[in-house]
């Protein structure tokens, strides 16, 4: 089950607002366009705000996510229906022999067990063409990004349009490395209502995750940095080599 953040219809409609500017997005279209992908996987798609903007360049995209309500939102950015939107994820999405998979914004850190990240490891590289790409991004352990989140607890409020003013704040629960978990809770002004949404990310170093990949069957070609987030996050360019 995904979290409510993005599983309830309420909170997916504002997550975009939230979320703020994607000036995650841009290094990703760079990628795309220096690995002459035609084709592009996008899992945990969310609510398409990188498939969005792949299938304007005249890509074949496919977005893949388990939770209903982001792809809903998704779909309402894609009138014209160019993306392929499917429920669910990378273990259900079968041969579609693309050029590249992506997963953006730290999508690889939900997947808490060793299991569910191999399924999914195998999942995309049964989606992928031969010799194709995935790339990805995972946060740095050594950064402790948690700290950063515990210390920053300043409630965020944001009038969201057709919303109305929405109460943002954000705790850290628990810190069982390398689990971390956080709960969410928003405020809806117009009805006073209250849904909260409680999330645990993994935090896996470079050496697992490149073991991680090697043993399913991808080379990696390259471990960058995030140029919208310098020293925070891995990004990983691979290859399926099997
Ligand atoms: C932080 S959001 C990122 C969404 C999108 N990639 C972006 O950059 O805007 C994480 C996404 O992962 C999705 N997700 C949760 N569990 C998943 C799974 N098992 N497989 C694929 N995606 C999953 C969530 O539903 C959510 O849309």
């Amino acid at each position: 089950m995904p979290d409510s953040i993005f599983a309830d219809s309420r909170l997916a409609a504002i997550y975009d607002a939230f979320d703020g500017a994607r000036d995650d997005l841009s290094a990703y279209l760079d990628i795309v366009d220096e690995l002459r992908a035609d084709s592009v996987l996008d899992v945990g798609c969310g609510t398409g705000c990188l498939a969005v903007l792949l299938a304007e360049t005249g890509r074949r995209v496919v977005g893949v996510d388990p939770a209903g309500a982001s792809l809903e939102v998704a779909k309402s950015k894609d009138p014209a229906g160019r993306i392929t939107w499917l429920k669910g994820d990378a273990t259900t999405v079968s041969a579609r022999n693309v050029d590249l998979a992506v997963m953006t914004g730290n999508v690889a850190q939900v997947f808490l067990t060793d299991d569910d990240w191999a399924r999914t490891l195998q999942g995309i590289h049964t989606a992928l063409r031969p010799g194709g790409y995935f790339v990805f991004e995972t946060r740095r352990p050594e950064r402790r990004a948690w700290e950063d989140w515990a210390a920053d607890a300043a409630e965020v409020t944001l009038d969201v349009p057709g919303v109305g003013l929405v109460e943002q704040s954000r705790e850290v629960t628990d810190v069982s490395l390398p689990l971390v978990s956080f709960r969410y809770t928003y405020r809806f002004l117009a009805d006073d209502a209250v849904i909260a949404s409680d999330s645990t990310l993994r935090f896996r170093d470079r050496h697992e995750v490149e073991a991680s990949l090697a043993a399913q069957g991808y080379r990696v070609l390259d471990v960058r940095d995030a140029v919208d987030r310098p020293g925070r996050e891995f990004v990983f360019v691979a290859q399926r080599t099997t």
